[in-house]
This record gives structure tokens, sequence and C-alpha cells, in this order.
């Protein structure tokens, strides 16, 4: 194994102009930490926003910093104490140690075996992607079969494996996309999808049990009017307002991981199996190269992939 390695790093907040492709020593894990080979990477909105610095006042970041956190690769070294995985192994999941390199370090707490029936690239959706989508539809909506839910950004990150895991637990889903996405939304599982640019929601939806808010701004308040009495809002960007949703007689919460650590090696491998049984799938936007990594970042900040932008390394 080299010394050293390509990493994406920023030295301050800012655009896409920030990354930067840097070599530098090869990181040692940790107790309780693998030395992973980095095969595919995704590139989730949070990483433009952290780059961008609209979390710093809560959730700062030390410079240099390697962007993204989800991942899959294969075991190249262990740290001590780690029993449980071995070199070699292909695994997949979440680092808070920067993502965005060839080599990584991660906790075993966060990461899972990878089935030999996805790949890479496909393994490195699920983290942010599907764990969102379950913890907000099961752990805080508590989401049961026959209930309606609606789900914004059907085609998204999240909102791919949300409609997905609603029908599969037996849920009526109305989605919401652009044209573009309808078919695909529909592919998912949705009963109805609704063109966002077409026919506001409002008028369309009525009486849900659930919404499931990945997009914000005004749709959040208006998918207040769409609840039944007692239905409940999860929102993915940020507490919504409660005496508003006082007012319509809803329960409103930002989603709130209940699990820790999170994701979970089991939540992890729950929906890798899912997905490695043919059940559940997933979908890739774009694969990019870790050289153009702006790029992948630019991707992202359009606001409109289908699925998951990728950096793909080997
Ligand atoms: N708090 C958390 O734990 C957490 C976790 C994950 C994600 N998030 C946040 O949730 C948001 C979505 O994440 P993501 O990974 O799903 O993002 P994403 O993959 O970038 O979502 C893109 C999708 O959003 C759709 N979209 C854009 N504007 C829309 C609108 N007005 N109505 C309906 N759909 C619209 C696009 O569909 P069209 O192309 O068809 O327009 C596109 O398919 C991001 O802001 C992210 O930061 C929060």
């Amino acid at each position: 194994m080299p010394d050293t390695m390509q990493a994406v790093r920023i030295h301050q907040y800012g655009d896409t102009d920030q990354l930067q492709l840097e070599t530098i020593p090869i990181p040692q894990p940790q107790a309780n930490e693998v030395l992973v080979r980095v095969h595919a990477v995704g590139v989730l909105p949070a990483d433009n926003k952290t780059r961008q610095g609209f979390f710093k006042n809560f959730r700062p970041i030390t410079f240099p910093y390697t962007p993204c956190s989800t991942f899959a690769g294969v075991i190249e070294a262990l740290g001590a104490n780690v029993t449980n995985f071995k070199v070699g192994q292909p695994v997949f999941g979440r680092t808070t140690n920067g993502a965005a390199a060839e080599y990584i370090t991660a906790s075993i707490a966060t990461i899972a075996p990878k089935p030999d029936a996805i790949t890479f690239a496909e393994a490195a959706t699920i983290s942010g992607g599907a764990t969102t989508a379950w913890s907000a539809l099961f752990d805080n909506a508590n989401l049961q079969p026959d209930q309606h839910v609606l789900i914004h950004a059907a085609a998204g990150g999240v909102g791919l494996f949300a409609v997905q895991f609603a029908h599969w637990k037996g849920a009526h889903v109305t989605g919401t996309a652009s044209a573009a996405n309808l078919d695909f939304v529909r592919s998912l599982g949705a009963e109805t999808v609704i063109d966002y640019n077409v026919v506001p929601f409002e008028d369309e939806v009525h009486n849900m049990d659930v919404v499931l808010d990945s997009v914000g701004d005004d749709t959040t308040s208006r998918s207040m009017v769409v609840l039944k009495p007692d239905g409940i809002l999860v929102s993915l960007l940020g507490p919504p307002d409660q005496a508003e949703a006082q007012k319509h007689g809803i329960r409103a919460m930002n989603n709130t991981v209940i699990t820790q650590p999170y994701p979970s090696t089991s939540l992890l491998q729950t929906i890798a199996d899912l997905m490695a049984s043919g059940t559940i799938k997933t979908h890739i936007a774009e694969e990019f190269s870790l050289a153009d990594v702006r790029l992948a970042h630019q991707r992202v900040d359009t606001g409109h992939s289908r699925g998951r932008v990728i950096l793909r390394l080997t």
C-alpha cells in the first residue's frame, strides 16, 4: 500500500472552486475503525450545504476538510479491537472522517458488509438516502399499512427509497415530481404522481396520514393542509412551525434519528438485503471521477437529480 493518496479537500467555505484534489498521507484506522479503499462515494445535498457554510453556526467544520460521508469500498486494514470485519471485505456505510478520498477511515458502528448482489455505487446510495427515508417513515411517522402518504421530491435520493419503502409497507403512495420523472416515480410503486410544475399538490391531495417533506419553503406549510386531523408531517429541512401545525390540528416534526449510532450496521444491513433480493432498487443519477468532483457537486446543486450522484474511484 502507498503512503499517500488523492483526497478532495476544501480550505474555506465557498462554491465548487473550493474543491481541490490534493495528495495527503493515508490515514491510520483508530480503535474500532477500519481503513477502507474507496470504490464509490455518494454526493449528498448536505455535502454541498456543508461546503457552502450553511451549517457553520451549529455544525462548524475544521479546515482542511474532506467532504462527503456515504461510501462503499473494501477493507484494507483493521484498527484495534475490530473482530467482526476482515481485511478484503467489501463494506459500505457512513463516515464522519470525510469520504471523498482514495482511502478513508470509518467507525465499525456505521458500516455493514456489502452484499455481492449490489454494486459499490448502489451501496453508496444507501446511507443518507435509504436510511433517511426509512427512519423518517418508520421511526418518526410510524407509517402503517393502508395509510395514505404524500412523498415530495419522490425522484430524489431520499424520495425514491421513501416511495418504495411505503409501498412495500402496504401504504398508498402519492409522490410529487416534474414531468420527466412521473413514470419513474410510478415505477417505484406510487399510485398517484403529481407534476408539481403543473398543478398545486394541495388541489389534488387530501386526508393524508403522513407527508414526507424534503423540499421545504412553502411546500412545508402547504403540506399541512393536506393532512387529516392528527396526521404527521415529517420535514427533512428543519423544525416546522409548531403554531401553524397546531392551527391545522396536525403533528409536525423534524426528522430525528432515534437509534444511535446512525446509521446502524443493522439498518444498513436490512436495507442492503432488501436491495440484494430485488425488493427495493436504487438509481444512480450520474457517476463522476474524483478529479471531476466539482462537476459532481454542480450536478447536485441543480436540485434535479434522479437518484444519487456518485463519485466513482475504481
Ligand atoms: N435532515 C436530514 O437528515 C436529511 C437527510 C437527507 C436529505 N435531507 C435534505 O432533503 C433534501 C432532499 O434530499 P435528496 O438527497 O433527496 O436530494 P436530491 O436527490 O438532490 O433531490 C432531487 C430531487 O428533488 C426533486 N425536486 C426539486 N424541487 C422539487 C419540488 N419543488 N417538488 C418536488 N420535487 C422537487 C427533483 O425532482 P425533479 O427533477 O422531477 O424536479 C429531484 O428528483 C435536501 O435538501 C437534503 O439536504 C435532509
